[in-house]
């Protein structure tokens, strides 16, 4: 894989969507990375296994170190082509700082290490949520979810979602859109490109434990959506390798919405 000028980083890489992401990749050098690095290895020898050209290091995005050491992990490898960031948690781990750490200050992190090495054409695509768009301006915690790492942000925003971890991430997935518009012109100015993508539900393992918890909902929800069907992994990772393709190469600075259609009835109130 030494000095490859197309090399695709998926975090999250073990999870639904980051492994469907991976396989939309075929002709690329991907490198995978998630929490735990037998989860890594497993996914790295199945897509081997299956013709792909895939590394792997396990890294927690919360931590400095770990993401330092992916981004020397993939400048070793080569020139970055896209980094695609999955890796995330939703509120069923009932923990709002949690949520807060893993999907905001994480991808804070991770921004700020892949600007580093991201070059002419190198695209970062974020994973946000429809439900970021249920959450509205507001100057006061929008400051606090586009600078996640300062010392009272957490705290600013545990105050307004009352330290209720559903409601948490939708407004870090709020800041994810935030922090994609807030790196737009510094990584435009190396022709880097960065975008987000909103899925609906999508039917993973984070998906499916989404809709136990809340049958109802979800039912709903499906019944809202005009295309009357939950999303697939597919539906994510043929959007994502498209955003990355040459093909986008005018896109950045934007949220795509793959939701079936259905967030314009959550917002009427379903
Ligand atoms: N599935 C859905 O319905 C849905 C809908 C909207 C948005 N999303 C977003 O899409 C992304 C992927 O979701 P998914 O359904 O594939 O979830 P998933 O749970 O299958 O995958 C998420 C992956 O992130 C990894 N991860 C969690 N914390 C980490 C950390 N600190 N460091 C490194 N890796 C970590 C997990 O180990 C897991 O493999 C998430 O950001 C999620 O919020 C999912």
């Amino acid at each position: 894989m030494k000095n490859s000028n197309n090399i695709v980083v998926i975090t999250g890489g073990a999870g639904g969507i980051g492994q469907e992401c991976a396989r939309a990749f075929k002709k690329d050098h991907l490198i995978i990375t998630d929490y735990a690095q037998k989860d890594v290895d497993e996914v790295v020898k199945k897509l081997n296994n299956d013709g792909y050209q895939a590394s792997g290091i396990a890294c927690d995005i919360t931590n400095k170190k770990d993401v330092q050491k992916l981004v020397e992990f993939t400048a070793d490898a080569g020139q970055l082509k896209a980094i695609i960031h999955t890796a995330g948690v939703s509120g069923t781990i009932k923990d709002a700082k949690k949520v807060f750490n893993i999907n905001l200050v994480g991808t804070d992190i991770i921004l700020d290490s892949f600007y580093h090495i991201a070059k002419k054409n190198s695209a970062a695509i974020l994973l946000s949520s429809m439900m970021a768009h249920t959450v509205p301006e507001n100057d006061t915690y929008d400051y606090a979810l586009k600078n996640p790492q300062e010392d009272n942000s957490l705290e600013a925003v545990n105050k307004v979602v009352e330290e209720n971890a559903d409601t948490m991430y939708n407004f870090t997935k709020r800041g994810v859109i935030l922090l994609m518009l807030k790196n737009v012109d510094e990584w435009g100015e190396k022709g880097a490109r960065i975008l987000t993508v909103s899925p609906g539900v999508i039917e993973t393992k984070m998906g499916l434990k989404a809709a136990e918890e809340h049958p109802e909902r979800m039912e709903k929800i499906k019944n809202a959506t005009p295309l009357k069907r939950n999303g697939k992994p597919e539906d994510v990772s043929n959007m994502v390798h498209f955003l990355a393709s040459e093909k986008a190469n005018f896109l950045t600075g934007t949220d795509i919405l793959v939701d079936g259609g259905v967030l314009n009835n959550i917002k009427k109130g379903l």
